[in-house]
């Protein structure tokens, strides 16, 4: 368990794919994100089956949990993907499903608790990511957490009918120390 102030990150259980199949087929949720074709339960449990195979090293996606009351509600997930083991590097992701839940914080946080797992327990150097330009929420959330822009990938993505551009930003393990010292 990862833990934050009223936010914590655990492992992603079989029980939680009701939740991702009904996130992951709502546009609202996916027009910010690479998936675009319905998504099925069989093809969610494909999906999980595969994480179980990969050391948590190599990776791992997380569940987003916030405290309501007593209780603690998954309201969405972030993960480090494609662990590079020579290049100490990975690529962050964060959905937030729940759309009640947007714009409270809690992307901030749970951004900046999986940098921490990136940077003081995986030994991450580099953590980058891809947004879409059409995302300003997004980018307004990793820039707070310490990503910098690198660079733009001219009409990119190919979604709702239209080209994209897509922005490439990082965040380098010595940035993330000097940003947590001040
Ligand atoms: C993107 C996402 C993770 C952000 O999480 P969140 O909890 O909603 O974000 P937060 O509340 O922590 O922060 C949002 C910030 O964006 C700002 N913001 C909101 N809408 C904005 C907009 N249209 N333009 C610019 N900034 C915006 C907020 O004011 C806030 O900034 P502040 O803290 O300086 O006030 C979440 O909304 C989500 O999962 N959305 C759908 C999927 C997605 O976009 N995933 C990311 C793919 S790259």
């Amino acid at each position: 368990m990862i833990l934050g102030e009223n936010i914590r990150l655990r492992a992603i259980e079989r029980t939680d794919i009701p939740r991702f199949v009904r996130w992951m087929n709502d546009p609202e949720v996916t027009q910010y994100l690479l998936m675009s074709s319905p998504l099925s339960t069989a093809m969610e449990e494909k999906w999980f089956d595969a994480q179980l195979e990969r050391p948590p090293h190599q990776g791992q996606i997380f569940a987003i949990e916030v405290k309501v009351a007593d209780d603690w509600v998954h309201i969405g997930n972030s993960g480090l993907h494609d662990v590079n083991p020579v290049n100490h590097s990975a690529e962050f992701g964060i959905v937030i499903g729940e759309k009640d839940y947007w714009n409270k914080g809690y992307g901030t946080q749970a951004t900046r608790l999986t940098l921490r797992h990136g940077f003081e327990h995986l030994n991450l150097h580099r953590i980058y990511l891809e947004v879409f330009v059409t995302n300003p929420r997004a980018m307004r959330v990793y820039e707070a957490a310490g990503f910098t822009r690198e660079g733009v990938q001219r009409q990119a993505i190919f979604k709702n009918g239209r080209y994209i551009d897509e922005i490439i930003m990082s965040i380098l393990q010595s940035e993330w120390m000097n940003q947590k010292a001040k």
